[in-house]
């Protein structure tokens, strides 16, 4: 089947390095302002798991489809009103989560994500002269600015889809380890060849680790990060509370080593973690669930 015009005008936006002046621009002011880290933290979603933007978008979303039903019936001008000033009081706490994810991806993404926020930023404007429309008692003209904001939230959203489902931003890009290494233990290497506090690669039953040894135990978790797929054998290990942890060298998530959990965004699903054990001199790996 053939692509739809949009997807493929999506496409060319994704290397249109045009934006890319833009985007540092806006890059230099979400950096500068979205701080301290625990804020950018929240935002992200660190503490729910997931990913906090597209439970956020819901709110104005919601608010101004359902205002936009009301504009049709009559007599509902004070609900559809209250509706848009509802969905206008939503915008910012979700631009801002958006804006600190956006911060973290790759340059692909940085400028679909330009034209996404834009199309929201046009539709905010349309639904707040539509609200003012509605305070001045002009009905007609406020409905056509709602449902030409609505239009405009439509674009925004078939463009956050593209960023979430075609270019993969939010996806756990761990997901499918347990799918793609078999059950049981795998052997890594011989335990002497490992070494002592430095992050080394392996392959475990085909797939990507990073080991860090500690004296006899040895750490071992998926190499592709969770957020963009970085390795983290390329990473720094560093302290977080007294526990020893994994900095992605690509956009400074942080996990624990024993754990895998997400100490600090953007990442916000944990790290695939495998148990280890020596045999016969033989460092092996097993991850929980797999196969
Ligand atoms: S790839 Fe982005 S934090 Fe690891």
């Amino acid at each position: 089947m053939r692509e739809l015009p949009i997807v493929k005008a999506l496409s060319a936006v994704e290397n249109a390095t045009v934006l890319d002046p833009l985007v540092a621009t806006v890059q230099a002011v979400v950096d500068a302002a979205l701080q301290p880290r625990a804020l950018r933290d929240l935002l992200h979603g660190v503490p729910a798991g997931h990913p906090l933007h597209p439970v956020l978008v819901l709110v104005p979303t919601g608010s101004w489809i359902s205002a936009a039903v009301l504009d049709a019936m009559p007599g509902q001008e004070v609900a559809a009103r209250r509706l848009v000033a509802v969905g206008l009081l939503a915008v910012t706490p979700s631009a801002l989560a958006g804006f600190a994810d956006w911060a973290a991806t790759h340059e692909q993404q940085k400028r679909v994500g330009l034209v996404h926020s834009a199309a929201n930023l046009v539709a905010t404007g349309l639904y707040g002269a539509s609200y003012v429309q509605r305070l001045r008692g002009r009905q007609t003209s406020a409905k056509l600015l709602g449902w030409a904001g609505l239009g405009a939230v439509g674009l925004g959203g078939f463009i956050g889809g593209h960023l979430a489902y075609r270019q993969a931003v939010g996806a756990n890009h761990a997901e499918e380890l347990p799918h793609l290494v078999g059950p049981g233990w795998h052997p890594v290497a011989p335990i002497d060849d490992v070494p002592e506090g430095r992050l080394t690669q392996y392959e475990v039953d085909g797939e990507r680790v990073t080991a860090f040894r500690r004296g006899d135990g040895v750490d071992v978790l998926s190499d592709v990060c969770s957020h963009l797929s970085a390795p983290l054998s390329q990473g720094e290990v560093t302290t977080e509370g007294g526990e020893a942890c994994i900095t992605c060298p690509w956009h400074d998530s942080v996990f624990s080593l024993r754990t895998g959990e997400v100490v600090h965004g953007p990442a916000t699903s944990p790290q695939p973690v495998f148990e280890t054990r020596v045999v016969d001199g033989v460092l092996e790996a097993r991850l929980p669930h797999a196969g």
